[in-house]
């Protein structure tokens, strides 16, 4: 076993594992205890919902990536008394050259809610690496924004990705936003694994709740692209109130560029960025054999080239693994289908939400059982990716604290608490993934790995990170310092010995 217990400076380390050691028995439960009331939504005069001032000025602005490669942006807004114009204006930093841009407009109604005028406009064509202003609402009350495209896709380009799921529009929401902001490992786009507003949590689905939740998170989604997913909190079926097109909001006002990845839906899709190619799933759209998102996966998964790309990663709402007790087993379906693929194909992580908690997997698979030989126990399997549930965004909903016991061997890490992750890239070997909960300082982590990719690092094993107790002389953030450069001196020495 590599598990190792030390004590140092008052801080208590846990599990210092390799990836060739089996798997350890049980992983970690974090022991710590966090505030679990039930939290509610911010109230609709909260400042984060604040309609911005002027006439027909645009509101909720977001983007998201535009193409397949990175050179483009979808910028989306809404107006709320008129159309007003379709124009987008940008320019790169540095440049008096503004360009024009024409997208169109949505519109929707949803039991007896009308929405305002939603634009969307697809920018294209941008240069790699570059810092783009952007104007929305010519013609009426102009607003400013920015974004940095990023580089163009390449093996050993560093980049950063936040992770958040299952966000809503609480109090909580808004700290996971704060810290997520607030990290100084920067994220430089956000993965959201599903469920965004949670406005289906009012009386028929009060669509005003899926406003305020584009001007909450208008701060940061304006200025670097939130990829989405799909979650249940999307799909908005209500036949009963002769609401019965699924995903009609969500459609309505996030658009995703699946097209430019031979989807037929814009429920899944691809897209490269930087060293990454990120595949977006839908939990909630047919997944079985013969099915339209089937057999786009299997014409997907081959076509990733893992030297212009080399981090696989999938996104998708309901997790593969978890060991929560609130939705076990929900995703088991989907991962019949599909987890041979993941390790056939070298995926190196799978994030997703749905569970109000935070989890990690070893790197492990369960693919050997057929209906006769009774293999049914997930092993440890160095090409199979790391699943992390990251559903801990913080919506109205509350944590799942309630889990499955004992520990099984496969999760290497659980603990309810909101927070976010950042997916720090640093080149084709390594990335390191943190998991920041939302009462520590913005610097800490709770939790953390070190990946090694699984097409151009296969053998390595990895170093898993630790909790530690708080000591009463030490605070959380000083403690973690010390924590990794320990951690880091213990890896130096070992790599010294092998
Ligand atoms: C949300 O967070 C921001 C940034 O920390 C803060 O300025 C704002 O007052 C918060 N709003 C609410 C309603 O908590
Ligand atoms: C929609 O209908 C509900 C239930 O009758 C009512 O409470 C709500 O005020 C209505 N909203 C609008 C915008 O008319
Ligand atoms: C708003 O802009 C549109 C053109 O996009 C124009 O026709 C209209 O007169 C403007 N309204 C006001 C009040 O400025
Ligand atoms: C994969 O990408 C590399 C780097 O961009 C390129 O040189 C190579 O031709 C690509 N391979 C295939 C099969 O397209
Ligand atoms: C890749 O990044 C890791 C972690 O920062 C570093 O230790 C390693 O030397 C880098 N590899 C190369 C080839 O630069
Ligand atoms: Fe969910």
């Amino acid at each position: 076993m590599g598990v190792r217990r030390d004590s140092f400076g008052g801080i208590f380390l846990v599990g210092l594992i390799f990836g060739f050691a089996e798997i350890s028995n049980g992983g970690i439960t974090s022991s710590y205890v966090r505030n679990d009331d039930l939290s509610l939504d911010m109230p609709l005069d909260s400042d984060v919902f604040r309609v911005p001032p002027g006439y027909n000025a645009p509101q909720q602005v977001h983007i998201t990536q535009g193409d397949h490669e990175g050179k483009g942006v979808i910028v989306s807004w809404v107006t709320p008394d008129e159309p007003g114009s379709k124009t987008v204006l940008y320019w790169a930093e540095n440049s008096e050259l503004k360009n024009v841009a024409e997208g169109f407009i949505l519109k929707y109604k949803y039991f007896n809610y009308t929405s305002g005028y939603i634009h969307h406009c697809t920018i294209k064509d941008l240069e790699f690496d570059t810092k783009y202003y952007y104007e929305v609402g010519v013609g009426n009350t102009t607003r400013q924004f920015w974004f940095i495209t990023p580089p163009r896709p390449g093996p050993d380009v560093p980049y950063t990705f936040g992770l958040i799921g299952d966000l809503g529009q609480t109090h909580d929401s808004n700290r996971t936003v704060t810290h997520y902001e607030l990290n100084p490992t920067k994220g430089q786009t956000l993965l959201f694994v599903g469920d965004l507003s949670y406005a289906d949590d009012y009386p028929f689905h009060d669509n005003s709740r899926w406003d305020t939740w584009g001007r909450f998170i208008e701060r940061s989604a304006a200025y670097q692209p939130w990829i989405w997913t799909a979650g249940n909190h999307e799909i908005d079926f209500v036949p009963e109130i002769g609401e019965s097109k699924p995903f009609k909001p969500y459609t309505h006002r996030y658009h995703v560029p699946y097209r430019a990845s031979g989807s037929t839906s814009p429920m899944w899709y691809s897209i490269k960025r930087a060293s990454a190619y990120i595949i977006v799933l839908s939990s909630y759209s047919a997944y079985g054999k013969y099915t339209p998102q089937y057999k786009w996966l299997e014409k997907e998964l081959p076509k990733v080239n893992r030297t212009e790309t080399p981090w696989l990663i999938v996104l998708m709402h309901c997790p593969m693994y978890n060991s929560y007790a609130h939705h076990y087993m929900e995703g088991e379906t989907m991962r019949v289908m599909y987890e041979p693929w993941f390790v056939e194909f070298k995926v190196d992580v799978v994030f997703a939400g749905h569970v109000h908690a935070y989890e990690r997997s070893e790197r492990i698979s369960n693919i050997a059982y057929n209906i006769v030989n009774g293999l049914c126990t997930p092993i440890r399997d160095q090409s199979a990716p790391i699943y992390i549930t990251i559903g801990d965004g913080g919506n109205l909903e509350g944590l799942v604290t309630s889990m499955t016991e004992p520990q099984p061997s496969y999760s290497a890490f659980r603990e309810p608490s909101f927070g976010h992750g950042i997916l720090d890239i640093k080149n084709r070997t390594h990335a390191y993934f943190g998991w920041h909960r939302n009462q520590d300082g913005y610097a800490v982590e709770a939790d953390s790995v070190w990946l090694h990719n699984r097409y151009w690092n296969p053998h390595e094993g990895f170093i898993r990170g630790c909790v530690m107790k708080r000591s009463d002389s030490m605070s959380l953030e000083g403690a973690c310092k010390v924590h990794s450069e320990y951690l880091r001196s213990l890896l130096q020495i070992i790599q010294n010995l092998v």
